[in-house]
């Protein structure tokens, strides 16, 4: 496989019911794998669980890799209603996207639990998507860094106490730029994202970790924080969902 300049993923969060998220993949496929086989860099999608399975069916033989948005914590047992990592792999999916900032506070995932997911992700030969970010108030606090590395913690034992050789992705998504159209200054990001390099350098198994910027991603967001050292990709939530938007992206970085 090539080796990309960005990694892309779309985070198709509850935007789409079923018939319409296949609709869309059925509607774009063709010409969005002409846009990923044109560009240097990779596309995830990740949409909701239910349709994981046919998506994957429709995107078999394209250049669009597949994630999911969660998986449990706990490998298999009574645990209603969860999915296991094991099965996610076994509908090829290259990705999962961990403690996101909406799973953190609708269902208050904690970080413990986070890495839970990554360890149980690397056991499937998944690559973890794991979320960190402040609130507007620990934002406004100066407490940044500070909520960082506790996020980071639990995730830097793990890491360090696996082999694995699997791509490993770190998404620094400030709370109050998810969705609300405003992002963060690029002299704080060059801080934030120099702070997680300087962490995540500190792990003793460092080798396959890429940094993402994730909030209010769009057409000409991303072309403004690209030049942020250290940031080699993006999470993408509801400028994914457009297709004209997804392609500018993919087309433009
Ligand atoms: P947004 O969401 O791009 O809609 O701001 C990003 C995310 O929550 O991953």
């Amino acid at each position: 496989m090539r080796n990309p300049s960005y990694t892309i993923i779309g985070n198709w969060k509850m935007y789409f019911s079923f018939d319409q998220a296949i609709k869309w993949i059925r509607t774009v496929k063709d010409e969005l794998n002409e846009v990923c086989l044109q560009s240097e860099n990779s596309l995830v999608l990740c949409p909701s669980f239910e349709s994981l399975y046919p998506i994957q069916q429709e995107l078999s033989h394209f250049h669009i890799n597949l994630g999911a948005q969660d998986c449990s914590n706990y490998s298999q047992g009574a645990y209603t209603g969860q999915i296991q990592a094991r099965s996610l792999s076994e509908i090829n999916c290259s990705h999962c996207i961990v403690g996101h900032s909406e799973r953190r506070s609708y269902q208050q995932e904690t970080s413990n639990q986070t890495a839970e997911k990554v360890a149980l992700l690397l056991e499937n030969k998944i690559s973890p998507v794991v979320c960190i970010g402040e609130s507007k108030h620990e934002y406004e606090s100066g407490k940044s860094e500070l909520i960082l590395s506790e996020q980071l913690k639990p995730i830097s034992k793990i890491i360090s106490s696996t082999s694995s050789p699997i791509p490993f992705f770190i998404a620094y998504e400030p709370i109050w730029s998810i969705g609300t159209g405003i992002i963060p200054e690029n002299n704080y990001l060059e801080q934030i994202f120099s702070f997680i390099k300087t962490n995540t350098n500190q792990w003793s198994n460092k080798k396959s970790i890429h940094l993402l910027y994730g909030g209010s991603v769009n057409a000409k967001t991303c072309l403004i924080i690209k030049s942020v050292k250290n940031v080699e990709g993006f999470l993408i939530g509801k400028a994914s969902t457009d297709f004209q938007e997804l392609k500018k992206i993919v087309l433009s970085l």
